[in-house]
């Protein structure tokens, strides 16, 4: 099987980290670019307590603002029943849940343990479901934790289980830190892929230690075929210190295309979105393709 899925996720996981609020319009461009350049899934903003993540409290102006188009899907984290009513409530299609597999992440970032917050995420995949939403689902820290090290790998599992169980269609597994590497990468998916397929799977690194796409290359050979990543490698978790941004868009399908696989991307045309964000921002974005690309442009 040589086609490979990429979720984008740099409006959301990348932009969530920025210091400075980018401006609706700017994020509207960016999606609708992103849009344009053959991604079939855009992760687009975040339906949580904008107190916490005030970078998102424009969601809905997003969502309002940005082209609808058939052939993508646009989706949105949503933490809690209120979140739903919001993402319903801008029409979105589907929707992604979050939790994680260390008690102190998921404490830090969605403010209870492990086990409250199942009954809160089946409720809301529950009523999710009942409006025709689809539901994906992300288990945070599966690699290792800022507060706790490593994670066992039946902590995961558990998680796993649990978000399948509540009807989630696809559970992506974060190296929420980017510590992984691609012998860790084979152990744990290795051992979570004994009793899931891998369709229902996707990989989800950040890249603060230089082995993103190692990573994705070992889950590759576990047979993953999605991804996510995030235009110009934007992003970070503000609730995992030092997390630095997901593998750049633009790199990963640089490397897909000449691996063989197909993604449906205009290697160009998201380049040209990590352009224009670069720009927006006024600092230099990680993305290695994007900066050979400009170096090429100038000479
Ligand atoms: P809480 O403060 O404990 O919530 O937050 P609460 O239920 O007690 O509510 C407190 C206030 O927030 C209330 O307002 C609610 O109405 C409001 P008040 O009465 O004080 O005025 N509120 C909301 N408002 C709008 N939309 C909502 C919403 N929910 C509550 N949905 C909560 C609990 C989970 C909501 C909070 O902790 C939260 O929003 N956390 C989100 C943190 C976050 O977004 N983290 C980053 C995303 S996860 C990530 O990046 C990892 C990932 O990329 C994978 C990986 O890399 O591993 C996915
Ligand atoms: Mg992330």
């Amino acid at each position: 099987m040589n086609n490979v899925q990429i979720v984008e996720v740099g409006p959301r996981d990348g932009l969530q980290n920025e210091k400075e609020i980018v401006p609706v319009e700017a994020k509207i461009q960016l999606i609708n670019k992103l849009a344009a350049s053959g991604l079939k899934r855009v992760e687009a903003t975040s339906f949580v307590n904008p107190k916490w993540i005030p970078q998102l409290a424009d969601a809905e102006e997003v969502l309002q603002g940005i082209t609808r188009r058939t052939d993508v899907t646009f989706s949105a984290l949503v933490p809690n029943l209120r979140g739903l009513e919001r993402a319903a409530a801008s029409g979105l299609t589907e929707i992604a849940l979050f939790m994680s597999a260390s008690e102190s992440h998921n404490q830090k970032n969605i403010n209870k343990s492990i086990d409250d917050t199942f009954p809160i995420l089946r409720e809301v995949a529950r009523e999710a479901q009942a409006l025709g939403l689809r539901v994906r689902g992300y288990v945070s820290t599966v690699f290792g934790c800022p507060y706790e090290g490593r994670v066992p790998v039946e902590n995961s599992r558990r998680v796993t289980h649990a978000l399948l169980e509540m009807g989630v269609y696809e559970v992506s597994l974060g190296d929420t830190i980017g510590v992984a590497t691609p012998k860790q990468v084979h152990e744990i998916i290795g051992e979570l892929v004994k009793d899931v397929t891998t369709e229902r799977l996707a990989g989800h690194f950040h890249d603060t230690r230089g082995t993103g796409l190692a990573n994705v290359v070992a889950a590759l050979h576990e047979g993953i075929r999605t991804f996510d990543s995030s235009v110009g490698g934007l992003g970070g978790c503000p609730y995992a210190p030092g997390a630095a941004g997901n593998i750049s868009t633009e790199d990963l399908v640089y490397m897909l295309h000449g691996m063989d696989y197909e993604t449906g991307v205009d290697l160009d045309l998201v380049t040209l979105a990590g352009a224009y964000i670069q720009e927006q921002l006024g600092r230099e974005l990680t993305s290695k393709v994007l900066k050979a690309s400009l170096a090429a442009r100038s000479v």
